[in-house]
Order: C-alpha cells, then sequence, then structure tokens
C-alpha cells in the first residue's frame, strides 16, 4: 500500500446514528437538557444522586425514591478485596486512567453473570459502577502513594465521601457541594465521543462492564475529557510566566490548539464551562488562587486572535474552566479526566441501557457504518500476490 494514502474523516459532524430521549444540546443557544431540565437548573437545585436517578430511570425522583437510590449507591460502594491487591502489583506511575479503565473488567468479573441482561439487573450494575468509580479512583490514588486505602464512609454524600477517601479528611461542605455541582455538569452530553464509543460497543450485546470501559478509554483521550488535565498543564506552565499573551500567540502561529478551547457542537458558549467561570472565581476570591487572572489572559489573547482569523465559534468549553476549580480543590492534575469519568459513568449507564433495549422487541441494533476505500485497487480479483523475495 503507498504510503502517500491520505484519507479524509469527517469525523461524524452533522451525522444524526440515533434516537435518544436522554440529553438535548443545542449547540447554537448553549443550551443543555438532561431528561427534559436544562444544566442551570439542575446544577442549583438538584444533587448528582438526584440527577443521576433521573438519567438512568428518565424522571425526577420523588423523595422516598431518592432516599432508595441513594442508599442503594452508598451499599454498592465497596470495592472486592481481589481488585485493590491486584492494583499493589501494578506500576505506581501508571495513569490514573488507565487503571481505571483496567479496573473496569475487573469488577465485571466479579459479578456471577455477565452476558446481556434484563433491564432491572443493567439498571442494578448501573448503580453499582456509579457507587464504586469513587472508591476505584481514590484507592488508586492512595495506593500509589503508598497511604492505607480508605474505605468508603456511608454518612458522607457522593461527592464528599470520595474527597475523604481520597484526601483522608472530611471535606467542608462548601467544597463538597462545588465538587457535587461539578458531577451533575459533567453527567451526560449526547452523543459525545465515549458515550458513542459506550454505546457502539453494546450494540454487539457486550457488557454494561465493556461498554462503560470503551467510554474510559475514549474519555482519556486529550481531545475528550482529558483536555481537563492538559488545561491544568498549561496553567502551571503560565504561573509564572511574565508574558502568557506571547506565549499564547506563538502557539497558534505554531498550529497548536489551545486546550480548553472549542467545541464540536457549541458555537456560542458551553453553558457549563459559563457556570464553572464563576465558581473558579468564587474559589480563587476565596483562596487567593491566581488561576481566574492567567485563564483570563489565555482566554482573551486567544478569543482576539481566534477573531482576526475569523474563528468566532471557538470559546472556552468545560475543561477550561473545571481544570483550576479542581485543583483548588486539592484535586491532583492526573486525576481531573477520572473525575470526569465519575461523574459521566451516570450517562454512559443510561446510554448503555437505552442502546441495549433500543428497539421495538428491545434488543440493541448492531453498529456498522461504512467507510469509503481509497486504497490499492486492481480490479474485483485483488491485486497480484508475489512473495517477498520476487518483489522490488
Ligand atoms: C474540541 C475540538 C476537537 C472541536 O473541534 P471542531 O469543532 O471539530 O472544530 P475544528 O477542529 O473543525 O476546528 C475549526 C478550526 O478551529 C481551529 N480550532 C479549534 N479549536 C481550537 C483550539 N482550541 N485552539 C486553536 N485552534 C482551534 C481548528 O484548528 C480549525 O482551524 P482550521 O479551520 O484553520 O483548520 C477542538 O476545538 C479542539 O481541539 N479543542 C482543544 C481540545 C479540547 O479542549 N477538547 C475538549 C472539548 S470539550
Amino acid at each position: 500500500m503507498s504510503e502517500e494514502i491520505r484519507v479524509k474523516n469527517t469525523g461524524l459532524r452533522g451525522v444524526t446514528v440515533a434516537d435518544s430521549a436522554i440529553s438535548f444540546i443545542d449547540g447554537e443557544k448553549g443550551v443543555l437538557i438532561y431528561r427534559g431540565y436544562r444544566i442551570e437548573d439542575l446544577a442549583k437545585g438538584s444533587s448528582f444522586m438526584e440527577t443521576a436517578y433521573l438519567l438512568l430511570y428518565g424522571t425526577l425522583p420523588t423523595s422516598d425514591q431518592l432516599v432508595d437510590f441513594t442508599q442503594k449507591v452508598k451499599q454498592a460502594r465497596q470495592v472486592p478485596d481481589f481488585i485493590f491487591e491486584s492494583m499493589r502489583q501494578w506500576p505506581k506511575e501508571a495513569k490514573p486512567m488507565d487503571v481505571l479503565q483496567a479496573s473496569i473488567p475487573l469488577l465485571a468479573m466479579a459479578e456471577e453473570h455477565n452476558d446481556f441482561l434484563d433491564r432491572p439487573t443493567c439498571l442494578n450494575r448501573a448503580i453499582g459502577l456509579i457507587a464504586r468509580m469513587p472508591t476505584l479512583v481514590a484507592g488508586w490514588h492512595r495506593i500509589r502513594n503508598n497511604q492505607p486505602i480508605l474505605p468508603p464512609e456511608p454518612s458522607l454524600d457522593h461527592a464528599a465521601n470520595f474527597l475523604y477517601m481520597l484526601q483522608g479528611k472530611q471535606p467542608d461542605a462548601a467544597t463538597a457541594h462545588d465538587l457535587d455541582v461539578c458531577l451533575i455538569l459533567h453527567a451526560d452530553h449526547t452523543f459525545n465521543a465515549s458515550t458513542f464509543a459506550a454505546r457502539e460497543v453494546v450494540s454487539t450485546r457486550a457488557s454494561l462492564y465493556a461498554g462503560v470501559s470503551a467510554g474510559l478509554g475514549a474519555l482519556s483521550g486529550s481531545l475528550h475529557g482529558g483536555a481537563n488535565a492538559k488545561v491544568m498543564e498549561m496553567l502551571l506552565r503560565l504561573e509564572n510566566e511574565p508574558n502568557v499573551e506571547a506565549w499564547v500567540t506563538e502557539q497558534l502561529q505554531q498550529g497548536q490548539v489551545i486546550m480548553g478551547m472549542g467545541h464540536a457542537i457549541y458555537k456560542t458558549g458551553d453553558p457549563r464551562a459559563v457556570y464553572l467561570k464563576k465558581m473558579g472565581q468564587r474559589l480563587g476570591e476565596q483562596t487567593g488562587g491566581k488561576w481566574a487572572a492567567i485563564s483570563q489572559k489565555i482566554e482573551e489573547t486567544a478569543l482576539a486572535i481566534f477573531a482576526r482569523q475569523g474563528k468566532t465559534t471557538i470559546l472556552p468549553n468545560v475543561d477550561f474552566n473545571s481544570a483550576p476549580v479542581y485543583y483548588l480543590m486539592g484535586i491532583p492534575t492526573d486525576l481531573m479526566t477520572p473525575i470526569f469519568a465519575i461523574s459521566r459513568v451516570a450517562g454512559w449507564c443510561a446510554h448503555i441501557i437505552e442502546e441495549q433495549f433500543a428497539d421495538a422487541q428491545g434488543k440493541p441494533a448492531l453498529y456498522r457504518p461504512q467507510a469509503q476505500y481509497v486504497g490499492e485497487y486492481c480490479g474485483p480479483m485483488g491485486c497480484e500476490y508475489s512473495p517477498a523475495a520476487k518483489r522490488k
């Protein structure tokens, strides 16, 4: 095959591949809706537990349903011992997203039956995954730092319990609430790359775990969930940079992308970024953090250059503003994408379940798109094969 062959790929932009009743984005108006509810209203009034219920079951829970759901999640937080025993053998410098992705099949192994299952069983497995993801992330962080693993604390809510298991002390109520809001804002986002990956995998009738593991792999990339860590690396790089403007200008002149800017769907602003920017500014004022000022300089410089290039739709996205928020909460940079996953697992599970019972018969439709073949073609019989010794 000739090495000069270039392939074009539209990244499926603008292609509608399926119906979904889970979330909706209006990219022109900057609107994100989960099951009919605007993200801003959920961030103000809801909790991550309530939002996860909404995504999974399709309606907001009654008080009793919320208590029952929260209880089920709390009871499922513990991770089987063999998983942490196994993790202790893993290289301490392993990337947390690799560790998290590798851990999901281990959770699957702990289940008695793991085939294509009925909806109630899938929902229970989803509860288990939502419950255990924080335990896995915090557990790995403590293992790699030679610290004892802390068992989940039943008196604490989802976000507070994660921070406790990670940092070894109970967070103050405001920090726990802020993280809970971050989890709400990241919980679902229509057919983004990781959700599509998860849905595509389970369309083969693979298990919920296989779908979530695929979602984690897709999320880890720097054009998707991995962008928040890249944004923080950029902010740390610019912490003592006297001329942020010159650095941003040079990056763009060199054809680099500014991490945390631009979005495949939002063209007038990402509503999650707007919400998180305010949170970051508030946390910065409280802690004396300087990130808001550096972020502002990056944003102003990049947007001015984009405007001159006629690229007015490239604006800060969720990752641009979540990274400094997490940093101010004491979250290490390489755990920022795993925190995205701790939230997004709720959306993945909702989508996987929707996909698994997609059609009228309650069966998935196997994804099988086509590609335009642009490779060598010597006619319908193929090219004539010759042994290596006879090739020039
Ligand atoms: C997210 C992203 C892949 C979306 O891309 P998209 O909407 O498909 O937009 P395109 O890749 O078609 O970009 C359109 C133009 O804007 C440029 N652009 C887009 N985002 C940019 C960024 N962050 N910095 C610099 N230029 C950017 C592209 O290079 C392209 O320029 P060109 O027309 O001269 O080739 C892209 O904005 C990006 O790489 N952002 C940085 C990574 C990131 O933050 N990811 C998290 C997303 S939530």
